[in-house]
């Protein structure tokens, strides 16, 4: 296996993959629509890995665009990141996320059966587990109905993908349910970028950390967990990178339908995770006490013992690493990657 079509190649876990692959001899072809990337990220990518992928603006819904990649290289294996993420937006507009996330696959399954490419690697979720009865999670655990459309989205594909391989036993399938990616490149120069206010907790942290947000809002300091914030599996974007390439040797041996749990089987609450961060970079994070946001889970993590044991894969990364990075990137790049 050689050539690797990364689709949404550009974006912030995207990205760091398709260095993961170079820097182990992989050659990646990106495809990315610029909808929540920037084409400047090629440039950073060929200054880090001192080579510079092939990268088409195509939107992998469109099919005569995405033909014409897999018609003008070989590919081996599909990595499918592309996709809508976030998860307020896709319960006010959810015929766009089942629309995008939906149609992208099938395109691509749809190419991948016209040029008998038997590999793909699919960025799920640990949505997918909906509102966990207990932790930690494990990949058996009923995958239950998910609490919006944009989780709605994993479980569809992953279902779909389930089908096809059972109606051809010669494809390999590697569904990898992250939990929380953080952190950036330890260059600086990649990073996550969210367009607008950020949803997430950590590049909204690393926002205020510059000051151009003024204060975070927890929120819920009421939980049955360690202080009553918030517990989830935080995963270094690296590490998450090194999970593909780990998976993608897995497919090598045939595995069929293979599902991994990528995250590092330990939980650190919002608050653990501000003063982590006021720790590792030597910053103050105003915080406030907020009410609970709708739809959230009291805690969250992975068990990781099946990718430890059949993909040799482990997180390497701290907490305080992931911090250091993401300051690292937010600070070099306060407005975002240009
Ligand atoms: C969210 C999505 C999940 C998706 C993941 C992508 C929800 C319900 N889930 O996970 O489906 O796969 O992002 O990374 O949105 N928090 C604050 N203040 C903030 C932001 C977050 O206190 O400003 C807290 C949250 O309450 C939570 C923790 O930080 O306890 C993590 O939140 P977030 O980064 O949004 O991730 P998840 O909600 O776990």
């Amino acid at each position: 296996m050689k050539k690797v079509l990364v689709t949404g190649g550009l974006g912030f876990i995207g990205s760091e993959a398709v260095i993961c692959l170079i820097e182990n001899g992989y050659e990646p072809v990106i495809i990315d629509n610029l909808f929540n990337a920037k084409v400047a990220v090629l440039d950073r990518i060929e200054t880090i890995t001192h080579f510079r992928p092939k990268f088409y603006e195509v939107d992998a819904t469109d099919e005569e665009a995405t033909e014409k990649v897999f018609a003008e290289n070989e590919i081996d294996a599909v990595i499918h990141f592309a996709g809508y993420k976030a998860v307020g937006e896709s319960v006010e507009k959810p015929l766009e996320y089942y629309e995008n996330n939906l149609e992208s696959l099938i395109v691509i399954a749809k190419c991948m059966k016209r040029h008998n490419v038997k590999n793909i690697i699919f960025s799920s979720s640990a949505t997918v587990y909906g509102v966990p009865s207990r932790v930690p999670l494990y990949e058996s655990d009923p995958v239950a109905e998910a609490t919006n459309p944009y989780g709605e989205t994993k479980v569809m594909i992953e279902r779909i993908l389930k089908d096809l391989q059972k109606a051809d036993p010669t494809l390999n399938v590697g569904i990898l349910r992250y939990f929380n990616p953080i952190g950036g490149h330890p260059s600086g120069l990649l990073g996550e970028d969210p367009n607008g206010i950020p949803n997430n907790l950590l590049p909204y942290v690393s926002q205020v950390a510059i000051g151009k947000l003024k204060c975070l809002k927890i929120f819920g300091d009421d939980y049955p967990t360690v202080d009553g914030t918030g517990v989830r599996d935080y995963i270094h974007v690296v590490d998450l990178a090194e999970g593909h390439v780990a998976t993608l040797k897995k497919l090598e041996e045939n595995p069929g339908y293979v599902v991994y749990n990528l995250g590092t089987g330990k939980g650190t609450s919002v608050l653990e995770l501000v003063h982590a961060y006021e720790k590792a970079n030597g910053v103050k994070i105003p915080y406030v006490i907020a009410p609970r946001r709708a739809g959230d889970v009291a805690e969250n993590y992975a068990d990781c013992e099946k990718a430890a044991k059949e993909l040799h894969w482990r997180a390497k990364f701290t907490i305080e690493d992931a911090c250091r990075d993401a300051y690292n990137f937010q600070k070099n790049n306060p407005e975002g990657i240009k």
